[in-house]
């Protein structure tokens, strides 16, 4: 608890500056940033699982509580408009306690007016959050101002020390729950029964993930999100894909794991993969662009095509020729952070210039220059998907193809090998493989 809150205080020290001196350049006086409130499904009293604003959860870690607000005004406390109404039908929030109470400048509301009121004036203030066409007669004098985001967005890909803690521990909640799957896999468990043990494991309900488990089993492993988690076993476990992440005070983790049933051909080409993503997270570098990185991956991989003799062609001319993508259709990752595909990924500066990934890559996620504090996922894959291959069967690359031997792979689905990097001044942290070894 002390360290936490040291490192908290920190945090909330460094945002402080940073968005005072954002505000202070602006037409705004303040910034309030609205949690979020409830969304209900159509024509139903329902309502969808809570997502709290990620602006809101950078300043603090209330992630369950809509309707709460935060005020920046440069040169004063940060206020925290803590929503607590009496309710029979649900259970009510704790009040305000643990490590982050201090930083704040707290008022109790118990509704929406009230806190209209304890807000007061805000026609020199900019509403932040998603909900503004309730907020219309509050009078703010504008909704998430776009220049502002941009430059929100940019300064958070840095990530504090506080921030590189939760990451950590997220990552160390998620390899206990990773190692739970892998013994139900091994056990001939089914997807189902894999995902209940992997959120038994560290207590959480399934809409508490930061991102729907992907849990396949065999060929689902080709299914780039694939989230059913099937109740029936297959007849038999060849391979398992598991795709998983847990939050800690709302940052996330985001972590791959594949395994092969037998100690076969496929579980040497998880070994190939595995040696070759360590190389892709070794190559990293500060300054250099992350598009970089991931072009470069494009090379192991056909060169693991190449040695396995899916493609009968040296690896240079396997990327040339674009072959690869069939197999790695995705990126190399993103960043990460209260976000599983965390933001300003794409951005050249805090004006918000965007880099483009490139034609080819479309799905690239990242381009930006890598700096010190940036956290990502490195992520390579090689799939064997039937529909990228029908593709490319209708080509003249398909010569070049090894059919029969793909075909022997296709039971096996994929790989995917995801660990979280963190960008350090003299190299980086490795959140996911210390988070294994240290189990
Ligand atoms: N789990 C989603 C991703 O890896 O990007
Ligand atoms: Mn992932
Ligand atoms: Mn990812």
């Amino acid at each position: 608890m002390p360290q936490i809150k040291a490192l908290f205080n920190g945090h909330i020290s460094i945002l402080s500056k940073q968005y005072s001196t954002v505000i202070e350049k602006s037409e705004f006086n303040s910034i309030v940033i609205h949690a979020g409130s409830l969304h209900y499904s159509f024509l139903d009293d329902r309502t969808y699982p809570f997502m709290v604003n990620p602006h809101f959860k950078y300043w603090v870690p209330i992630i369950n509580n809509p309707d709460c607000f935060i005020r920046i005004t440069p040169g004063k406390k940060p206020e925290l408009l803590y929503f607590k109404a009496t309710d029979f039908w649900h259970e009510m929030p704790e009040d305000p306690n643990g490590f982050w109470v201090d930083s704040f400048d707290i008022k109790m509301i118990s509704s929406l007016n009230e806190a209209k009121s304890v807000l007061g004036d805000l026609t020199s203030s900019a509403y932040i959050g998603e909900h503004f066409s309730s907020f219309k007669e509050w009078g703010f004098k504008a909704e998430n101002p776009e220049s502002m985001i941009l430059e929100f967005h940019f300064m958070r890909a840095v990530k504090t020390e506080y921030e590189q803690y939760c990451l950590r521990e997220a990552n160390k909640h998620a390899a206990k729950a990773h190692t739970v799957a892998k013994e139900a896999f091994y056990s001939g468990a089914s997807e189902y029964e894999i995902n209940k043990q992997y959120l038994e494991s560290v207590g959480i309900l399934g809409h508490e993930t930061p991102y729907g488990n992907i849990i396949a089993l065999n060929e689902n492993g080709a299914i780039l999100h694939y989230t059913n988690c099937r109740t029936e076993k297959p007849n038999e476990h060849h391979s398992f894909l598991i795709d998983a992440g847990v939050q800690f005070n709302g940052y996330a983790s985001d972590i791959t794991r594949t395994y092969s049933f037998k100690k076969d051909e496929f579980n040497d080409l998880i070994l190939a993969m595995d040696e070759a993503q360590h190389k892709m997270i070794a190559n990293i570098k500060l300054n250099v662009s992350y598009t970089e990185n991931h072009l470069k991956s494009h090379v192991y991989i056909a060169e693991i095509l190449e040695q396995f003799g899916f493609v009968n062609l040296p690896a240079e001319a396997i990327v040339e020729k674009k072959i690869s993508h069939t197999f790695f259709p995705h990126g190399l990752g993103h960043f990460l952070g209260l976000q599983v595909h965390d933001v300003g990924g794409f951005l050249k500066n805090p004006q918000g210039t965007q880099i483009s990934a490139p034609e080819d890559h479309p799905f690239l996620r990242c381009t930006r220059v890598i700096q010190e504090g940036h956290v990502f996922t490195i992520e390579p894959g090689l799939y064997f998907i039937e529909p990228l291959l029908s593709d490319i069967k209708k080509t003249e690359n398909s010569s070049y193809l090894n059919w029969e031997k793909i075909e022997s792979f296709m039971k096996y689905g994929g790989i995917r090998i995801e660990d979280n990097i963190c960008m350090k001044k003299d190299g980086f942290e490795n959140f996911t493989r210390d988070a294994f070894a240290s189990l």
